[in-house]
């Protein structure tokens, strides 16, 4: 494993870290004791870094999570998220006493005395416009609740804005071989001002692992069943925005350019290694076995630049003109 700096946190973190979404809900069924093996053996791999939330299973992930941190001894970051508890989920709502609790229960569910890392979770786009808010989050670091905070977006003109607030120090954004957007203005941003980016949905939920099909069914709690059109959350979150068949097409062509050795999700999370403004990618996984699958993409060779090419390729084949300007 190899890792990198998360911008000025002072962390140092895996380049293939751990996403701890699916172990706490909206992936269909999960089993605590297979989630708890998936988090041990990404700890045994070198992973440091956790991504959470406290809407995950409602507190559940960041439970699971409390348990790794009591039976591990490494030093282990964990970075976890507020806002979304807020109902209705609307921007008037982000104010210091309700952040401030949301960070007490977190410090609570992960049995911490601070939060190595906390973001604001998708928040809507008026608040980027709020300085109040990024002064509260300034309070909290003052008041010794939070080491770092940041922000998880949706889209790259929200990310730019995050920034321009000096005590953002990471930006969490999908990324990948379907949503390569971030690698143009973003990422040259994010570099100037030594800003740390956690790239999520590194797999389109599963559809660059090259596993999924037509006949590929999802469970009824299972977000790639309810949330195609953007029903519960946003649209983006689900199959990264991408129509599920034409997604499909476009896995088909990525396999034909697999370089050999690799499989397609250490394809697909290489891929994303490739672009230095990266700190970290946070691939979700629910088992020991996919943990090894994605971690060993971190020791995989460098992409040929004719491979980068290709890919680029395939992308505005068959998605740009349906992804590239929506986030
Ligand atoms: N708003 C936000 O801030 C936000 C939103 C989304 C995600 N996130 C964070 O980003 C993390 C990653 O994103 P994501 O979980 O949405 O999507 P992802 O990493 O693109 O896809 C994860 C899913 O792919 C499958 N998978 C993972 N590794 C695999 C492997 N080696 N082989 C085959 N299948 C594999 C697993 O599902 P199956 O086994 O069921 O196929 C897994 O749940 C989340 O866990 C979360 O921490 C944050």
């Amino acid at each position: 494993m190899k890792y990198r700096q998360l911008g000025t946190t002072g962390m140092h973190v895996s380049e293939i870290s751990f996403g701890a979404w699916a172990i706490g809900s909206s992936w269909g069924k999960v089993d605590d004791q297979e989630s708890l093996a998936a988090l041990n053996k990404a700890v045994d791999l070198g992973v440091n870094f956790i991504d959470t939330a406290d809407v995950y299973g409602d507190g559940h992930s960041e439970k699971l999570i409390a348990r790794l941190l009591k039976e591990r001894k490494e030093t282990l970051y964990v970075a976890t998220k507020a806002g979304r508890k807020l109902e209705p989920h609307v921007a008037e709502k982000y104010t210091a006493q309700n952040i401030r609790r949301f960070v007490e229960d977190s410090l609570k569910n992960l049995q911490v005395q601070r939060l190595d890392l906390l973001q604001l979770h998708c928040p809507p786009t008026a608040v980027y416009y709020n300085p109040e808010m990024f002064q509260a989050l300034d309070d909290l670091v003052k008041a010794g609740k939070l080491r770092n905070y940041g922000v998880s977006v949706e889209k790259v003109e929200e990310a730019l804005k995050a920034i321009e607030f000096p005590g953002v120090r990471t930006i969490q954004i999908i990324f990948n071989m379907f949503r390569q957007r971030p690698s143009e203005l973003f990422f040259r941003e994010a570099k100037a001002r030594k800003i740390g980016v956690i790239v999520r949905v590194p797999l389109a939920s599963g559809l660059l692992t090259g596993k999924m099909s037509r006949a590929s069914r999802f469970a009824a709690d299972d977000h790639r069943n309810y949330n195609r059109k953007g029903k519960m959350f946003d649209r983006g979150e689900t199959f990264a925005g991408v129509d599920f068949d034409k997604g499909l097409k476009a896995v088909e062509e990525l396999k034909r350019i697999l370089p050999r050795g690799m499989s397609m999700t250490q394809f697909a999370l290489r891929w994303i290694l490739m672009f230095d403004a990266v700190s970290c990618a946070i691939p979700g996984a629910k088992r020991p076995d996919q943990v090894e699958d994605n971690c060993a993409a971190s020791d995989m060779p460098r992409l040929s630049g004719r491979v980068m090419s290709q890919v680029r390729e395939i992308y505005e084949k068959y998605i740009q003109a349906d992804v590239h300007q929506r986030w």
